[in-house]
């Protein structure tokens, strides 16, 4: 393509994403189309010769557009939100143009040291205490690896990386951890065997006073307890584990203390919000992702440590070609976690931090909350609809209960569920809590408004009292 070409298509696409962003309300937010549908119209051989943009670009819209599902629409409910943002769009545009491959300092300076500049930021914005380095990682799976593997290597005296180890390290985490810290677990070479999963309370958090008996029980066996994962916002209901009192045991313990706030990390953008990193001194790392709620579309996770030095020693490796005159007076952020290549990911956080100021993050998530409170109250107020959780963020968990069994409730809100997407208006995803089949209604777009949160509601209504006739 000659470059007069690129700059009449870069100027198509980027009309067509604003066009998106104007008409997004338009299409379904879920993909209706069939399993093997799009690959059905897809060639079974690569094109021999090169194609013209203009068919290319057709095809994106006729064939790749029906199978996506949008998750920048405002009815977006599901999961949790993955938002993006113009200004994280546009800095994807030029990291693309720029391609750039910043494994170290010296492969793009710019790269290296906007990342260190502008987690700190993050770092500042959020809230967590002075010293705590950051690096960009492409998941929270992917930080919370690090983090096992680094609570490994300390736990082992540096010796694992060099010798291997034979287990007999434990891990512990709630029984409503995300499956990330099992699959970390099943990966750092821990054993699956050595997880322990610690029971929760009534509000879904992880009970100290039984992470300290396990801590006991394994120690009593000659176990070393390597690393807790403590999370702030589970994924299923955004429960809170009280981190301070946890951080305690692990200082006692001299244990790896993890935070997993993938979701709920934004949330400490607001003064209000701060008592979620009470303790947050005793933490070893800490992982949040703004490619879920701070408007940095994917992949962006800020991985914070308290001891740079532990996380280097564990992933630093110095190949001959990899060597630079620089390497004594830098950072080389391949040495703070798995991956060697390196997207320029800090590009788009200094995007977004800048378009919208603190203050600006700080309203669309405050905005976000106040929406999430107004609907559960509505929750509260019907006579037949209830909360499952409390909702310290953005979530709502709740259920239809007509005053029917669990079974039969558990059948009837799965068919909801099914109605309310089928409307094309809205997705909302679900859970299970303590057996009991839960809806979990997440508010977190950056374009979702009040009257969204009502129309979902208004569906869901209708769609309940539908399912009763039929
Ligand atoms: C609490 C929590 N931790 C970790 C993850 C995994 O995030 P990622 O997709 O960035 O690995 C999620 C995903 O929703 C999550 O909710």
């Amino acid at each position: 393509m000659e470059n007069k070409d690129f700059r009449e298509f870069g100027h198509r696409v980027v009309d067509w994403v604003a066009d998106y962003f104007e008409n997004i309300e338009k299409y379904a937010v879920l993909s209706r189309v069939k399993p093997g549908a799009i690959k059905a119209r897809l060639p079974l051989k690569p094109p021999a010769q090169g194609e013209s943009m203009e068919s290319i670009l057709a095809d994106f819209e006729d064939i790749v557009l029906p199978g996506i599902t949008h998750w920048q629409h405002p009815g977006w409910f599901g999961y949790f939100p993955a938002n993006n943002s113009p200004a994280s769009v546009l800095a994807e545009i030029l990291t693309a143009g720029i391609g750039a491959q910043c494994m170290v300092w010296q492969t793009s300076p710019a790269a290296t040291e906007l990342e260190d500049r502008v987690l700190d930021w993050l770092r500042q914005m959020i809230g967590l205490p002075e010293g705590f380095a950051g690096v960009i990682q492409d998941t929270a799976s992917t930080a919370t690896l690090c983090a096992l593997l680094s609570a490994r290597e300390k736990a082992t005296g540096f010796t694992s990386n060099e010798h291997g180890f034979a287990s007999g390290l434990t891990v512990y985490a709630s029984d409503q951890a995300h499956s990330s810290i099992e699959k970390g677990v099943k990966m750092a070479g821990y054993g699956r065997d050595q997880l322990r999963m610690i029971p929760t309370d009534d509000t879904y958090a992880m009970i100290p006073e039984k992470l300290e008996e396990a801590i006991a029980e394994d120690e009593k066996k000659g176990l070393k307890p390597a690393c807790v994962v403590a999370t702030i916002g589970t994924t299923s209901s955004t429960a809170v584990d009280p981190l301070a009192a946890i951080g305690r045991i692990c200082r006692l313990h001299d244990t790896w203390l993890h935070v997993d706030a993938a979701y709920g990390g934004s949330a400490c953008l607001l003064a209000e919000m701060r008592w979620l990193l009470e303790g947050a001194e005793l933490m070893d790392s800490f992982v949040m992702n703004p490619h879920k709620w701070l408007f940095t579309n994917f992949d962006c996770s800020a991985y914070f440590v308290k001891d740079p030095g532990l996380l280097i020693r564990t992933f630093e490796i110095h190949p001959e070609y990899l060597k630079t005159g620089a390497d004594a007076h830098v950072k080389n952020y391949r040495d703070w976690g798995i991956q060697l290549g390196r997207r320029f990911r800090a590009l788009k956080l200094w995007f977004v931090v800048r378009s919208y100021g603190t203050e600006g993050l700080q309203a669309l998530i405050r905005e976000h909350i106040r929406l999430s409170r107004l609907f559960r109250r509505w929750v509260e107020e019907h006579p037949m609809f209830e909360p499952m959780a409390p909702t310290p963020f953005s979530l709502v968990c709740f259920r239809f209960n007509g005053g029917k069994d669990d079974a039969a409730l558990n059948a009837f809100n799965k068919d909801l569920l099914e109605r309310v997407n089928a409307s094309g208006r809205v997705f909302l995803t679900h859970t299970t809590l303590r057996g009991r089949y839960v809806l979990r209604m997440a508010i977190g777009q950056r374009t979702t408004r009040e009257r969204h949160v009502r129309e979902a509601w208004e569906i869901i209504v209708r769609s309940a009292e539908a399912l009763l006739k039929a």
